[in-house]
């Protein structure tokens, strides 16, 4: 059976960006599963535990077969509610019950360092990540916030399935080389922050403000510069591609990324049912070649735009860093 591609990102179930209730939280979830969707991303880190609580709820009374679901590692929360980043072997070794306790699960389907700790060889997390798999609490393996030496590193024993990064229509942050070792080693990446967190969507058309404690009030690239560039990219040159086919821009943005040959499922975030329902539909979605085009055309617009008033390149102008591959 083929799962629908579009998974469900959970960080903005903690109320991060738009506020939603635990309750909601909870419902949102429960609908995605039964509208189809399958794979889950998730973090302790989320509501320091809360989140992986809150699934758990729902977990309760669905088929354990009709979900995959990703949890992370490194950066931990104790039973306590207690912050921490360690890749430290018994620190990995130890933390992963607390995940499946809130979780109510016996395993979860994929583990991924949430971001290297680079006070500990990667092989010991590694070694960690390789007795939890053969102890059966976890099925796959997989990495976040790496660059191709640290993939590569993880990878030493072929056990890296995903690597979690963030990559959208306006963040190239794939290099060639990154793209032939993944699919040479058969790694498939998962994307995030795919929609921009918002800034790759329908709000381009809307009075938007943030509000005082949303959290990209700090990322860089929602600064009211960037807003303003990128809005009236996503009105001039994306909105009309998205017009033409009849779908979102958001669905424009899910398609674009699925047909990408490196990529093999999505995780979009949202707070909103009616998203949930608009991006599992995206699924179904499949651009022509003259499309694609079209989109790189689009890119190209932008970076030219950018070049020519700021002179930058885009990765420069939005303040992407090592932080934000
Ligand atoms: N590994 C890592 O270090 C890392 C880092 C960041 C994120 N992640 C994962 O990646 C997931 C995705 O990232 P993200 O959730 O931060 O950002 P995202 O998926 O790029 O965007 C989510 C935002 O877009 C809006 N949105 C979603 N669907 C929409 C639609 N159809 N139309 C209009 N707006 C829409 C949502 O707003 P509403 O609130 O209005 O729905 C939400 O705030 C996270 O949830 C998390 O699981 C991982």
């Amino acid at each position: 059976m083929t799962h629908n591609k579009v998974g469900l990102g959970t960080f903005p179930l903690s109320s991060v960006f738009n506020p939603i209730t635990p309750n909601e939280a909870e419902k949102l979830v429960r609908k995605f599963i039964d509208e189809g969707g399958c794979y889950i991303d998730t973090a302790p880190l989320y509501g320091n535990g809360e989140i992986e609580k809150i699934l758990g709820k729902v977990f309760k009374s669905v088929p354990r077969e009709k979900f995959y679901l990703i949890t992370k590692t490194v950066k931990h929360v104790d039973e306590y509610g207690q912050l921490f980043k360690s890749g430290k072997y018994e620190d990995v070794v130890k933390q992963i019950d607390n995940s499946l306790s809130r979780l109510g699960l016996d395993y979860v389907d994929c583990l991924m360092v949430h971001s290297p700790d680079k006070d500990v060889p990667i092989e010991e997390t590694l070694r960690a990540m390789e007795k939890l798999q053969n102890d059966g609490k976890v099925k796959e393996l997989a990495v976040s916030n790496v660059n191709l030496n640290e993939l590569m590193e993880y990878n030493k024993t072929g056990k890296i399935r995903y690597v979690e990064n963030s990559f959208s229509m306006i963040n190239h942050s794939i290099s060639s080389e990154l793209e032939e070792y993944l699919l040479n080693n058969k790694i498939s990446l998962i994307p995030y922050h795919l929609l921009e967190i918002g800034l790759l969507t329908g709000i381009a058309f809307e009075n938007f403000k943030l509000s005082e404690t949303d959290l990209r009030n700090k990322v860089p690239y929602w600064n009211q510069e960037n807003q303003k560039v990128i809005f009236e990219w996503v009105r001039n040159s994306l909105a009309p591609i998205a017009k033409k086919l009849g779908i979102t821009i958001g669905q424009l943005n899910i398609a674009w990324a699925l047909q990408q040959p490196f990529i093999d499922f999505i995780i979009v975030g949202t707070t909103k049912p009616k998203y949930l329902e608009i991006n599992l539909k995206a699924n179904d979605i499949e651009l022509s070649k003259e499309t694609l085009s079209e989109i790189d055309e689009a890119y190209n617009v932008l970076e030219q735009k950018i070049k020519s008033d700021y002179g930058k390149s885009i990765r420069e102008f939005r303040g992407l860093n090592e932080k934000f591959y």
